[in-house]
């Protein structure tokens, strides 16, 4: 059976991280990995997570199955999270949310609702879009087909290309977006962008399907959630899927929800019976640890309050890190990488070729994927001069 399957070729990330840790570059700099760290270059545990964790532990008192939808608690808080305790279409029961894998495996679940609800559906992505988008929605059988989003040489969003493009898009059709800090490239919606693109969904009918994977890494937990709060205001559908890898730090617990909001509550209670049967048929039902820490966290309001302190400290590290790798960049370089500043989230390009991005990496130990795709917080006050003189030197050629 297995004589014809031939080794894959090794991921780019992961071959990126086993390149780094070999190389014996005493000035190296890892700008590759998706994961928060802090100024040590440490990804640490949170400390209301740490806590929550013990609290979890004193009052767990069965290891018994949970159920497909997971932690009531987690998808009761995490649906307030996302949308706001007052929202309208959360007062009127309007919205389903389950506990899945992460946002990983509440992408594919909600592929897979999707494909339930018809057999003709094409999901718009943007380009660029973070590459797990592909196989994650392609894999469940959707069609995929890209809007216009980001300029690299300009540096800027084409909103009007991407309005232009999503015209096309009709009631058949489904719209991936990136509810913040887009990963690749850092830019995202203003406020005026996200009530033109309802304005669009509105007349053209099309689903739009939001990844929020960053919530309080840009702007602030509220400021994060605009885009789906407005959706949900003034549109009849929406599907939500959120991650609490980066906000809570939970990556190897993997916890994410996927919300379904339908035009009252019977059509949400229904998504979730199909919501339900298709976890069954993948995994049967969610690991319960992390969705518990994160009820825990979100139900007492000291916790609460020290999570969003710690969330706080993350956001400014990473907007100060922007503002500060723009000035050193363009100071060293001459060139104006003032973008950086205006981006936000973990993630920006810097724009160079992929020979450039291989000489940073061979010349002076600096690693990044090959489309120039950089983690901000992969990068140091102690080591953003050496960043920005290596890259005015490649950039010099
Ligand atoms: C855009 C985007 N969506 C979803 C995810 C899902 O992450 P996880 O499955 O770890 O929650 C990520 C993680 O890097 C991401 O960048």
């Amino acid at each position: 059976m297995f004589e014809s399957i031939q080794a894959m070729p090794a991921d780019p990330i992961l071959g990126l991280i086993a390149d780094f840790i070999r190389d014996q570059n005493p000035s190296k700099i890892d700008l590759g990995v998706g994961v928060y760290k802090d100024e040590s270059g440490q990804t640490p545990i949170m400390g209301a997570v740490k806590k929550a964790e013990a609290v979890c532990y004193q009052v767990e008192q069965t290891k018994a199955y949970i159920g497909p939808a997971g932690v009531p608690e987690f998808n009761e808080g995490i649906r307030a999270l996302i949308f706001g305790g007052q929202h309208p279409a959360l007062k009127s029961n309007r919205i389903s949310t389950v506990l899945t894998p992460g946002g990983c495996g509440a992408l594919r679940v909600g592929a897979e609702f999707l494909r339930r609800c018809s057999d003709e559906i094409t999901v718009w992505v943007s380009d660029p879009t973070w590459a797990n988008h592909m196989p994650l929605l392609g894999s469940a059988g959707l069609k995929l087909v890209q809007y216009p989003y980001y300029d690299r040489d300009k540096a800027r969003l084409r909103f009007d290309e991407m309005l232009s493009a999503l015209e096309k898009a009709g009631p058949g059709d489904v719209v991936l977006l990136h509810g913040c800090c887009h990963n690749p490239c850092g830019a995202d919606l203003s406020e005026q962008q996200w009530r033109a693109l309802t304005d669009l969904a509105e007349k053209k009918g099309f689903l739009p399907f939001i990844d929020l994977a960053y919530q309080g890494f840009g702007r602030g937990l509220d400021e994060d959630a605009y885009g789906p709060r407005l959706m949900a205001e003034r549109l009849p559908e929406l599907m939500v899927a959120s991650s609490c890898s980066k906000n809570f730090g939970l990556y190897r617990e993997r916890v994410g929800s996927l919300s379904v909001m339908g035009t009252d509550t019977s059509v949400g209670e229904a998504a979730v019976t199909h919501i339900n049967s298709v976890v069954r048929g993948n995994y049967s039902m969610p690991p319960s640890h992390g969705g518990a820490i994160v009820a825990t966290i979100l139900e007492d309001a000291d916790l609460r309050q020290s999570w969003v302190g710690e969330l706080d400290t993350m956001r400014d590290r990473l907007n100060g890190l922007r503002e500060l790798l723009a000035t050193k960049l363009s100071a060293a370089s001459g060139q104006d990488f003032g973008f950086i500043s205006q981006q936000y989230g973990m993630f920006s390009f810097l724009g160079v070729s992929p020979e450039q991005v291989r000489e940073l990496r061979e010349k002076y130990g600096i690693y990044m994927v090959e489309s120039s795709r950089i983690n901000v917080a992969g990068v140091r006050r102690d080591n953003v001069d050496y960043l920005a003189d290596a890259m005015a030197a490649v950039l010099r050629g």
